[in-house]
């Protein structure tokens, strides 16, 4: 039977791959958007900064704070590669989402699988490289492959979850490649490029379920994560083949608004892997980048029936601005 050995988590925001001293290049979209997401309200820049006067933000988000905090993140980023190549998994199952890289306003699967038998990472054209905003382009280097290259997908435990959740009343649109998307596009979205580009030192086979966090109407709620990774965990366990699996969630936490409060309910959830915790999470907070936080969910569901225990947690929120825009970076693993 296949088991359950390793399990973790990893932001993969493009603060992360941009220097500190080039974060205030996102703050001036933050600035220009309509709705930041905070706390199940819709706010533009100057009135978080008023609402969180009182927060210290000024300071939070100052240069040799970032320079220290991104630093951190850089540590854990380190110390999960290393960890992940001396599990050294014989398949990687990577829980992400899609930020209209693949899909598009025409057709958004609540949740989708790939059952081919590879997948592909891209490399960013110089051309498109030149169009992109301010910040974009060097962060997006950070999810992006050196050179386009293909990995392989796991397709017959792929097929096996599927037909699993399709047993367990989850209908999950399964798609051969990317491709069928409706961008057309080849590579795979930044939340699993992330994972293959800084994590991966050795090419695993790998099983990518994807979930539609941020678009609604049709996200699945967290309560329906912890059922689908309940779900997934059950499969992967009633595997008859004898492999070893890791699991991994990519995204989050709160973004692009920071609230280290909710964080804290969260992490208290993902510690413990307490799910009427983390089913109970409200709906209104779980928008925007912070709906990411359901990727985590879903693999904290996966890894509660495995034995493993909470390890490497690191929690850091990274600010880039006085409204408390940017990214809190969580680095966990379960051993
Ligand atoms: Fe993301």
């Amino acid at each position: 039977m296949a088991e359950i050995v390793f399990g973790f988590g990893t932001s993969h925001s493009p603060l992360l791959s941009t220097p500190p001293d080039m974060w205030h290049l996102r703050v001036q979209a933050d600035k220009q958007n309509p709705s930041l997401e905070f706390r199940g309200k819709s706010y533009v820049f100057d009135q978080l900064v008023k609402l969180r006067a009182d927060e210290n933000l000024v300071h939070q988000s100052s240069l040799p704070v970032r320079t220290k905090r991104h630093a951190a993140c850089q540590s854990s980023i380190e110390l999960l590669k290393n960890k992940l190549t001396k599990v050294d998994p014989d398949i990687l199952i990577i829980i992400g989402n899609d930020q209209r890289e693949v899909f598009s306003e025409d057709f958004t699967p609540a949740i989708s699988m790939l059952n081919g038998d590879t997948v592909e990472h891209s490399a960013i054209s110089p051309e498109r490289l030149k169009k992109m905003p301010p910040g974009i382009g060097i962060a997006a280097q950070g999810s992006s492959a050196k050179e386009d290259t293909t990995y392989p997908i796991d397709k017959e435990l792929s097929n096996h979850i599927l037909s699993a959740l399709n047993g367990e009343g989850f209908d999950i649109t399964a798609m051969k490649t990317l491709e069928a998307g409706p961008k057309k596009r080849k590579g795979m979205s930044h939340a699993y490029g992330f994972v293959y580009n800084k994590l991966m030192t050795k090419t695993i086979p790998a099983v990518h379920i994807c979930l539609n966090t941020f678009y609604p109407p049709n996200q699945p709620s967290a309560a329906r994560c912890v059922a689908l990774g309940e779900a997934i965990g059950r499969a992967v366990t009633n595997y008859d083949n004898n492999l070893r699996v890791a699991i991994c969630g990519s995204g989050g936490l709160t973004h692009f608004v920071i609230d280290e409060t909710f964080d804290k309910k969260v992490n208290e959830g993902l510690k413990n892997l307490d799910m009427d915790i983390l089913s109970s999470l409200p709906e209104n907070y779980l928008t925007s980048g912070t709906s990411e936080i359901k990727n985590w969910i879903t693999t904290a569901a996966i890894l509660k029936g495995s034995g493993l225990k909470i390890d490497m947690f690191d929690y850091i929120p990274c600010y880039r601005s006085e409204a408390g825009t940017g990214n809190a970076m969580g680095f966990m693993t379960w051993e």
